[in-house]
Order: C-alpha cells, then structure tokens, then sequence
C-alpha cells in the first residue's frame, strides 16, 4: 500500500549524468518491490510546480538509524529535477509510494536478462538481487547515448553472469543500441524472459526481439504522469488484455510494468480504434446493437403449396417426351 511520508534527504551525489538521491522514507522502503516507483513534491510549498514527478525506486534499505531509505537516480530534464538536484542534506522532502506494479519474477529459476537504458537501469539491481536469490542466471545489457549517461555498469557485473554495454557514440563498449547485442545475449544464456527499463523507442524495441525469440519480456515504462495514482488517466496506454481485447489502461497503477507483447507499442500516445471505449468502437458496438434488432430471419418467396410438384411433374413431362 502506498503512504504518503515528509521524509528527509539523507545524501545527494552526482553519478556522471546522474544525481543520486537517498531519502528517509519509512514506511515506503518496507513495501518497496523492483519496479515500483515513487512521487515526489518538487519545488517546494510555494511553488507553481504542482504535480508529483515520477522516478523508479533504485535501492531501499529497511534498517538503520534513520529509519527507511530510498534512493532514486535521475537526470535534470526541466524545473522539477533541477529542484531536485539543489536538494542538501536534511532537507525536507515529500514523498509517494512505493506505487505501481513491480516486475513479476519467474516461478522457475530460468535464466534472464535484464536491459537498462540510461538510468533506466536503476531498478534493475534490486530485480537482479531477486532474481539470483531465485536461482535465476542473470546477463545484463546496458546502453546509453555516451558513456557519462550509462548508470551502473560496476554493479551489473558484480552481480550478473556477463555484462555488454552499448554506447551510441561507442565512448564506451560496443557502438550501437542495447538490441543490436541483445540477440547474442539471448543466445548465448538461453534465456527465458526479458527485464527491460528504458526509453519507449527501446522497449518496443526489446519486445520485438522477445517476441522474435519466443520469450516472455517484461517493460517497465514511463508515459508522462500527472497524479501518478489512477485518477486523472493522463498515463493512460493501449495494451491488449487476455481476452484479445484492447484498452487504455493507466500506466500509473496497472503498470508501469507490462508484458511487452501486450503493449502496442506503435500506438502509444493514440486511442486505437479497436480500443473498447474508443469513440470508433463505440460507434461500432451501438451500431451493431441497433442491427440487432432488424429482422433475423429475412422472409423469401415461398412456394405455393403444389408449385414445387408442379415443377417436377412439368420437368418430368418434358424430361419424358424427350426420352
Ligand atoms: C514511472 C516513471 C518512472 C520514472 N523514473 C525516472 C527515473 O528513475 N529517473 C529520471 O530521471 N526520470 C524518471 N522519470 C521521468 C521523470 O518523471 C521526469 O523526468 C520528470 O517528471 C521531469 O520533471 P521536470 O519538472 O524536471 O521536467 P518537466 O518540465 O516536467 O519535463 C521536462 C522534459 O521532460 C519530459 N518528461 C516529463 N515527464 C517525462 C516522462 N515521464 N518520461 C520522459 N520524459 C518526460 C517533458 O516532456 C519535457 O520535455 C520517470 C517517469 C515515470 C512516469
Ligand atoms: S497519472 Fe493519473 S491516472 Fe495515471
């Protein structure tokens, strides 16, 4: 269950691109599971910034003199975390969580691979310690557009079976994108499922290759959030539901974990047609309804009683006279 905390920040640092950012949280980090995500008020009580932003939880601890702790990694992408970044030691902070649905871990200790991109990869380290508590082999893969934009390349490889990197101006590891090395992983550790937290553009892109091989992946996203708990359906996301059917789903409370080949990827950010709800299903539903209520069984000429014999006898007669 999510709590609403006034904690404090315990430690802020920066990691390359990166900040860092360790809160006492008590009461989030018991609940905490990998994937789960928490809000946090920016700005301060004054400010015009109103809505909680979002970050993936990265690490909690559950004891200590303090009491809980998350932390969380971002980047400055505009006031919020650029607030977030000024934080001190002690400051005040507020925060939500732990929210969403986390990643589902596999019944059977099967082998898996987990792939970060940028500080996507921060909630993939607590997804690993679980994973390999379960028996699982873990293989990470990890990209970013430069080397001082990859997060948590150290703590992939201490705690995984092999670890590859990919930057795209190839200042670090293999120049490219996570997918374009992420079939010889699969090959080589025979894997079962796919961890993935990133970019959409590289989720659809990993769900492509699990589908290609077969194997079940799973894709933490992060569509833009307003109040991050299932009300205002700004996250909302076409995904296909186990009866075929798809619906805008909140990202927010059903997600932000998904299993990659239910999301439509390509749709994201649209109301697909065939959506239950949609304005053109909706026009469909209604219009097959009225349908429904034209004649079932469309009356045809039938034939007089004695027409068919007649018929006969007449084909019969001609059929006789010419034999
Ligand atoms: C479930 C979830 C988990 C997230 N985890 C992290 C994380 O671990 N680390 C991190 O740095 N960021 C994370 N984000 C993105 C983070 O919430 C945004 O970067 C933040 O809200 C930006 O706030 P701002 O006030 O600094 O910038 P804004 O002024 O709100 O936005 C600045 C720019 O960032 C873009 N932006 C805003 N929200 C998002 C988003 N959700 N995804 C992509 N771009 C966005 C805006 O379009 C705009 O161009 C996550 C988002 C979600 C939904
Ligand atoms: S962000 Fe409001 S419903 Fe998801």
């Amino acid at each position: 269950m999510a709590v609403q905390v006034k904690g404090e920040v315990l430690d802020i640092r920066r990691i390359g691109s990166y900040f860092n950012l360790s809160m006492v949280a008590p009461g989030i980090a018991e609940h905490a599971r990998p994937g789960h995500f928490v809000a946090l008020n920016v700005g301060g009580d004054s400010s015009s910034l109103l809505l909680r932003r979002a970050f993936s939880i990265y690490r909690t601890e559950q004891r200590g003199v303090y009491g809980g702790t998350v932390d969380i990694v971002f980047s400055i992408a505009g006031p919020g975390t650029a607030w977030l970044a000024d934080r001190q030691r002690h400051d005040p902070i507020d925060i939500v969580g732990p929210l969403g649905r986390p990643f589902v871990l596999p019944a059977e200790p099967v082998p898996c691979v987990l792939i970060g991109g940028g500080y996507g990869a921060a909630p993939l380290f607590t997804l690993a310690e679980k994973l390999r508590e379960r028996g699982c082999r873990v293989d990470f893969v990890l990209g970013a557009s430069t080397e001082d934009r990859l997060f948590g390349a150290l703590e992939g490889k201490r705690m995984s079976q092999s670890i590859a990197i990919t930057t795209e101006d190839g200042s670090l590891g293999e120049r490219g994108r996570v997918t374009d090395v992420l079939p010889r992983i699969i090959e080589r550790s025979d894997s079962a499922v796919l961890y993935a937290c990133g970019p959409m553009g590289m989720l659809q892109a990993v769900a492509k290759t699990a589908e290609r091989y077969g194997i079940h992946s799973q894709c933490a996203v992060e569509e833009s959030m307003a109040c991050g708990v299932g009300v205002c359906m700004t996250c909302v996301m076409p995904v296909i539901g186990d009866d075929g059917q798809t619906r805008m789903v909140r990202s927010c409370v059903e997600g932000p974990v998904f299993r990659g080949d239910r999301v439509r990827w390509s749709e994201v950010g649209t109301v697909p047609d065939d959506t239950i709800g949609s304005i053109a299903w909706t026009q469909a539903t209604n219009d097959s309804l009225f349908a429904a209520s034209a004649p079932v069984a469309v009356e045809e000429d039938l034939p007089v009683d004695g027409e068919d014999a007649f018929v006969e006898a007449s084909d019969a007669d001609d059929e006789g006279s010419a034999s």
